[in-house]
């Protein structure tokens, strides 16, 4: 059974997307923990899945470093296989990378390496694109440059607002996740090849 540490930031409905995914007794990966950066609104979802959870406040630091060593303390706790970034809104310093690369992989809506960066959803309205998309990727060292695991597609209909094109692209995101975690679990995606 592949297990999976869950990082976010925000509301975490891509997460409980996954936790509800785990629940089949068929699916081949359980999430282990889940952590956040802040006091994430979507924390509760672990509560409801009874999944223990951790919070390492960026703001608590005074370097990016500091930061990540916090955060593998916490993490080596769980030793989990992959470390899932599930909307977690923050460049994972080098440390962390030193640690768990590639054994780290991060959904992003946008069709990379189209829209990178934190507005993925309304760079890609402000282009005037009429589709964007959704990806997993390896993370690297860079704004969502790593190798890409697998990316879909998004039509943008005229007149879309940036909240409904983002609903749109999460459930693309949450499908796409849910594969990548499936292919990594029955070892057609191997993680260890990306190492850089
Ligand atoms: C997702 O679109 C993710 O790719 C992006 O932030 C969003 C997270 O949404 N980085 P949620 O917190 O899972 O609702």
């Amino acid at each position: 059974m592949l297990t999976l540490a869950v990082l976010i930031s925000g509301g975490g409905s891509n997460l409980r997307a996954l936790l509800e995914e785990t629940r089949h007794p068929d699916f081949p990966a359980r999430v282990v923990v889940v952590g956040a950066d802040r006091d994430a609104q979507g924390l509760f979802h672990a509560e409801d899945f009874d999944i223990p959870s951790f919070t390492v406040p960026y703001s608590s630091y005074e370097t990016r470093e500091q930061w990540g060593e916090a955060l593998i303390e916490q993490l080596a706790r769980w030793n989990a296989d992959v470390v899932v970034l599930s909307g977690l809104m923050r460049l994972l310093p080098r440390n962390v990378l030193d640690r768990f690369a590639p054994h780290i992989i991060n959904t992003h809506p946008a069709y990379l390496p189209e829209f990178p960066g934190a507005h993925a959803v309304r760079d890609a309205l402000a282009a005037g694109a009429t589709e964007t998309g959704a990806s997993v990727i390896v993370v690297d060292g860079g704004v969502d440059s790593g190798p890409v695991l697998r990316r879909e597609r998004v039509a943008i209909p005229a007149g879309t607002t940036e909240a409904e094109l983002h609903d749109a692209i999460k459930l693309v995101e949450r499908r796409l996740l849910s594969e990548v975690v499936v292919d990594i679990a029955t070892e057609k995606i191997r993680l260890e090849e990306y190492r850089a």
